[in-house]
Formats: C-alpha cells, structure tokens, sequence
C-alpha cells in the first residue's frame, strides 16, 4: 500500500521525524532552510500533507496553487496567523495545530522576560562579559521588585493562566487580566487572578503588561502608541505572543521618551528582522523567538502534529482542528 506523503518544512527533533517515517513517505528539508513561497507551493502541488512552522507564509496566493494534492496542513505549533485559514477552507485542506503541549515551555519564557527586564540580567550579563565590572556597591545596576507588584494579563488563555499561576503562586504578584472569554470566578480565584472591566485597565494599572491574545486583524498593533501611553513610566511590556500585536515602531518611541521602563520581547512584526533601534536599547530583552524552545516540549509539539495525520489519514476527526 503506498504511504502518504508529506512535506516537513523544517527539522524536527530526530524522535519526531522517526515516527514520522513509520506511516509516511516523509520529505525532510535537509539544510533546514527557510521554504520560499514557490517550495511552498510545489510542496503542496507534490504531497499529502504538510507540516510546516511559523515560519511558512501559507498565504492565499500560495494556498492557490494548482494542481493541489495537499489534503491536510499539520501545523507544528499553536499559533497558525501564518496560514490563511480562510483561503485552507476554501480549498477543502484540513488545519490543524498542536495546543496545550507548549503551555508550560512558554509561560516559563514569559517569565524569564519578566524577571530578566525588571532585575536588568540581560544588562548585567553585558556589563561582566564586556569585563566592566568593577566589584559590588549598594547602588550598582539596581532593578524592580517583582514581589507585590501587579502583572497584567492581555487575554486569560491557557499560557495565560500558566503565568498568572507562576506569577501569583511562585512570585507573590498580584494578577489582573481582561478576556472576552475568561474563565469562571473559581478558576481565577484559584489562579489568584483577578478580572478587570477593560484592556484600558490592565495597561493602566499593571506594572508588567504580558501579552497573551492570539494575532488576529483585531489584535494587530493591539499595543500601540496610545496604549503604550496608558502605562505607568515604570512599567515593562512582555511579549511571547506574536509580533504584529506590537507596533513595534511605537514601542521603540516610547522606549525612548521614558514612556515605559523596559520591554522583554520573544516575538517580532518581521521576524527574523528586529527594528534595529531594539538591538541597542539596554532596556529590553530580546529573545529569537523561544517559547516553546525546550527539547521536551518540541518532541510533545510534533508528535501532537503526526498525531493529527495519522488522524486525518486514518479518517477520523482531528484533535486539534482549526479549519
Ligand atoms: C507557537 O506554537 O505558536 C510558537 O510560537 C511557534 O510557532
């Protein structure tokens, strides 16, 4: 019986692709180099399924090819604004992602940032390396307490939740969030969360804004040079959702005018391009794109991903359907 085919866009972690090969007729992208659109489209014009990253533009353009074979797009990842889900339904392809596996790899990422801005590590790691450092004074290179300070939450998802959990319960924050969708009062309690009426609120009243909304046309520059003013001078931003819900050029202003203290960014509007200005500012953290960068945590992202095609391919419903 001939196995399905399926395009891996980028390398996996050796377990994965391994698995993978027992039930499919696997092509692997051997250099690990970024697909262009036309790999893309022949990909798809070429095998079953594809199971690409974030970092496959799976536009409508792209998504328009002709002949298509594809049946199944397998995200690797949760986040799919890179695939036109729209244009995937309208071409009868199935979407699916991989939730709930990187939850705790990416919380942990949110807080580093967190605590990283506040207590200038990035900074201070620059400064012992640089062999600029002189020896300990009382006033030398002092930080923010995270201790009893308040953490804002911009969406109350499942990452979300993972950090207000850390943030309250290990850090001794207090948590205030806003979601059209947020969970029931039980569950906030428990988390030591607490819902206030607007977005305004949160960027208002936290002294760490964290970002957790998916990226939508609704979302997009979600924070921008007005909400950016709401802030407290003494206020940070973290980042681990996606980089168009950051105006990334007002975020750079407002870095710059005092407007807020710091920012800890995992994610970037054009990746892997950073504003140029964020590479010299001390105040920020920057990160290429880690949350969900543990071995763990990439294994369980690809076998949710196989888990997926064996579904569709075995004809039952997928688990993590998107479209
Ligand atoms: C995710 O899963 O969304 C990560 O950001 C990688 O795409």
């Amino acid at each position: 019986m001939t196995r399905p085919v399926v395009v891996v866009t980028r390398r996996v972690p050796e377990e994965v692709e391994a698995d993978l090969a027992k039930d499919f007729e696997v092509r692997l992208n051997a250099d690990d180099h970024p697909f262009s659109a036309d790999e893309l489209k022949e990909a798809l014009r070429t095998a079953d399924a594809l199971l690409p990253t974030v970092s496959d533009r799976l536009t409508a353009e792209v998504l328009a090819v002709e002949p298509l074979r594809a049946k199944i797009i397998a995200n690797f990842g949760v986040g799919f604004n890179h695939i036109d889900v729209n244009a995937a339904k309208a071409r009868e392809l199935a979407v699916s992602n991989t939730p709930d596996v990187l939850t705790d790899a990416t919380a942990d990422t949110a807080m580093t940032l967190l605590l990283m801005v506040a207590r200038r590590a990035g900074e201070g790691e620059r400064h012992v390396r640089a062999g600029a450092w002189t020896g300990w004074r009382p006033t030398h290179m002092l930080g923010t307490q995270v201790t009893g300070k308040t953490l804002g939450l911009v969406g109350m998802g499942r990452i979300a939740r993972a950090v207000a959990r850390r943030a309250h319960h290990g850090f001794g924050m207090k948590v205030i969030f806003h979601d059209p969708y947020p969970p029931s009062p039980q569950e906030a309690a428990a988390l030591g969360a607490e819902p206030v009426g607007s977005l305004d609120e949160v960027f208002a009243k936290a002294d760490f804004v964290s970002l957790h909304c998916p990226a939508t046309p609704e979302t997009r520059h979600l924070v921008n040079a007005e909400r950016l003013g709401q802030m407290a001078k003494g206020a940070f931003l973290i980042n681990t959702a996606r980089g168009d819900v950051v105006d990334e050029a007002a975020l750079v202003q407002a870095l710059r005018a005092g407007t807020i203290a710091g920012a800890g960014l995992d994610v970037f509007e054009r990746e892997p391009v950073v504003t140029k200005d964020l590479l010299t500012m001390e105040n920020v953290v920057l990160l290429p794109h880690l949350g969900s960068a543990t071995r763990e945590t990439r294994i369980a992202m690809g076998m949710r991903a196989l888990e997926n095609l064996r579904l569709y391919f075995a004809g039952k419903p997928l688990r993590d359907k998107v479209a």
